[in-house]
């Protein structure tokens, strides 16, 4: 199982989309594993975006996801980073995919909607950064109907 942070920025929560992007990862088979709704600090901001501190667009960057509240969460599943990359789609709304999230629910280059961490280094330093208190550990009824018990869920 791996695990992955993912954001629904400022504009998803402003917009009321909470609850439909949610759904999305739910209906997938994706198990919520934490969830907050949660101000992000700015100094958390610098440092969740650190690789980008030398571009142009950091600074906006930075100000927008300090401007309000963000629902942070973390999603675990058997290719939990690259399913959710998948589901969000191109970084740009006008880019993206009709059928993905950013295609779906958005247009612009700066409001696009979701964050999720790109690898499992990311994913790993993203959920210190945000869940410093740690997860959830649940049992996921639907599991074995979700995963083939003996192909996917064997040890
Ligand atoms: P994210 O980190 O938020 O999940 O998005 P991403 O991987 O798809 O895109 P990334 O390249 O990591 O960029 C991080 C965020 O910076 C903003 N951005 N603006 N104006 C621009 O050229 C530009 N490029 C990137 C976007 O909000 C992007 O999500
Ligand atoms: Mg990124």
């Amino acid at each position: 199982m791996e695990r992955t942070l993912i954001l629904l920025k400022p504009d998803a929560v402003q917009r009321g989309l909470c609850g439909k992007i949610l759904s999305r990862f739910e209906e997938k088979g994706l198990k919520i594993v934490a969830m907050k709704l949660m101000k992000i600090a700015p100094e958390l901001a610098a440092h969740h975006y650190e690789q980008h501190k030398e571009r142009g667009f950091y600074a906006g960057l930075v100000k927008f996801m300090t401007s309000s509240p963000v629902l942070a969460l973390v999603l675990e599943g058997i290719g939990a980073i690259k399913i959710s990359r998948t589901m969000m789609g191109a970084t740009f709304g006008a880019d993206a995919a009709p059928g993905t999230i950013r295609g779906d629910f958005g247009v612009s280059r700066s409001y696009n909607l979701i964050h999720g961490s790109d690898s499992p280094e990311a994913a790993a330093r993203e959920l210190g950064l945000f869940f410093p208190e740690g997860i959830v550990g649940w049992e996921h009824a639907a599991q074995t109907w979700i995963y083939d018990p003996v192909e996917e869920l064997k040890k």
